[in-house]
Order: C-alpha cells, then structure tokens, then sequence
C-alpha cells in the first residue's frame, strides 16, 4: 500500500509520516518513506537518520537534464520498481525503515518545481510494493501535486487536518480532487488540545464526508522534538499513530 500523508503546510505530514513509520516498523513491516517535499528537509531527523539520501533528482542528472528528458514519459528507464532498484546512495536504511527523497529547491532562481513533480510521479506510479512492504510519501504542502498527477501512483489519501480555519479548507479542497481521482480519503486529527476541539473538528470534516480514523494530541514532546530536529518517538503520540495505522491497515 503507498499512502499519501497531505495537507496544510505545517499541519504535522512530516510528524505524522515519522509516526506511522515508527509503527509499521514495530509491526514487522518493511517501510520505505518518500520525502516529496521539495522545501523542507528535516524529515532524516525526524526519523533517526544521520543524513538523508542523495535526492533520486541527481540520479538523472539534476533539474537541468531532467527538464530535456520532459518530453519522454518514460524518465525512469524500467516500468516497474522495487525498493531493491534504488541503488544504495539514493535510499537510507535502518531497521527495516527506509527514506528516499524526490530532490530540493537548494538556490534561488531554480525555477519552478515541475521536473521534480514529473519525477516524483513517475517514481511513485512505477513502485511496485511486496506484501510485507508499505510506503508513506510526506507530501508537499497544499494541493498543487494534485495537479502535476503526483497521487496518480498512490493508493489512499491520508489527510493531516490541525484546528485551524486554513487547514480545514485545505482538506475539503484534497478530498474534492482526491475523490474525482477515485482516491480513498481519510483524515487524522494533528495538534488536538482538547475532547471538544476533537469534536468540533470531526464534525466540521463528516459535514463534507470526510471520515476521521484517528488523532495526535498536541503533545509537548512532539513540539520539542521538531525543535531541536531529534526523532519523533515519545509514547503517547505513538501510540496515538498506532491507532491510526489499525484503521489504515484494517480498510
Ligand atoms: N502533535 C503535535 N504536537 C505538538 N506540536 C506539533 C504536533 N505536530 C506538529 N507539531 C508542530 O508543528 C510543526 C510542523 O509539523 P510538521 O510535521 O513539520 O508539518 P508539515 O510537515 O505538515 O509541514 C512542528 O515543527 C511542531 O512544532
Ligand atoms: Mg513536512
């Protein structure tokens, strides 16, 4: 299963990516993160990794040649992947938990985005998954990879909705697109202060059937780990995500 963790920028992806990683860790399955989110580039640490990954970008040769290669679909030379494929310095490894990156806007006057949208896509729809295997791509903020065909490859849309009047928007807005791609929906709860907030909040995404299968608390441990760019472990936030990856599992 490749499920895509999306939402508002600084809603809690990379969080709760590094959350569920964690748990499907714990439960024996062999996971690969993809990091699609070509501004930010904490998600190593959050995930306990020294480095990250050369981005799969520099494989064909950076944005340059990649722009060239455009015009022909086919920029990754076979149709199918598998995790073994990607050659050792374009993927990080630890106990059975593996990160890959899409590549980063590192310079000013880069240019748009688009070549690494081509490649992101092309990556995620030519991955072909064992059984014992899951992936979980920390998405770029907002919506737009839903229009450069990003999701085409993905199999479940996981939505990070934090209380806030932009984040709820920003999720009606996936769950809109995502459902006219025929993509399953689900939403988690992130930064949840209180049983009311919680309430309040899964009522205002049912109204736009949007089905809610779990929520993070907003957990001071959490805070603290993003702020000193240490990896996400306490237990109450990872047990919260193990709740979550029940219901991801079980649909
Ligand atoms: N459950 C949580 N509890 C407390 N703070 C959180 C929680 N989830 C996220 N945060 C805060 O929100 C910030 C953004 O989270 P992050 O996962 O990086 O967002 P995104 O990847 O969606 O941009 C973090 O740096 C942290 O300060
Ligand atoms: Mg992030």
């Amino acid at each position: 299963m490749k499920i895509s963790v999306c939402g508002k920028g600084g809603s809690g992806k990379s969080v709760l990516t590094s959350l569920l990683a964690n748990q499907a860790i714990a439960r024996g399955l062999s996971v690969l993160v993809v990091d699609s989110d070509e501004s930010n580039s904490g998600l190593f640490k959050m995930l306990g990794f020294e480095k990250p990954p050369v981005p799969l970008m520099e494989l064909i040769g950076g944005k340059k040649k990649l722009k060239e290669k455009m015009r022909n679909p086919n920029i990754l030379a076979q149709n199918h992947l598998s995790i073994k494929d990607i050659s050792s310095e374009h993927i990080v490894k630890k106990n059975g938990l593996m990160l890959v990156s899409i590549g980063k806007i590192l310079h000013a006057l880069e240019g748009c985005a688009c070549p690494m949208g081509v490649l992101n896509r092309e990556f995620l729809k030519k991955l072909r998954l064992y059984n014992n295997e899951i992936a979980f791509i920390d998405m770029e903020a907002g919506v737009e990879h839903f229009g450069r065909g990003i999701d085409e490859g993905i199999d479940k849309v996981l939505l990070v909705v934090e209380p806030s009047f932009e984040s709820i928007t920003v999720a009606e807005k996936i769950k809109e697109i995502a459902s006219g791609m025929d993509k399953p929906v689900v939403a988690v709860l992130n930064k949840i202060g209180s049983e009311e907030i919680a309430h309040e909040l899964e009522s205002k995404l049912k109204i736009k059937d949007i089905e809610t299968i779990g929520l993070i608390p907003n957990d001071l441990f959490v805070f603290e780990a993003c702020f000193k760019g240490q990896s996400i472990g306490n237990k109450e936030a990872f047990d919260a995500a193990g709740k979550v990856l029940d219901n991801l599992l079980k649909e």
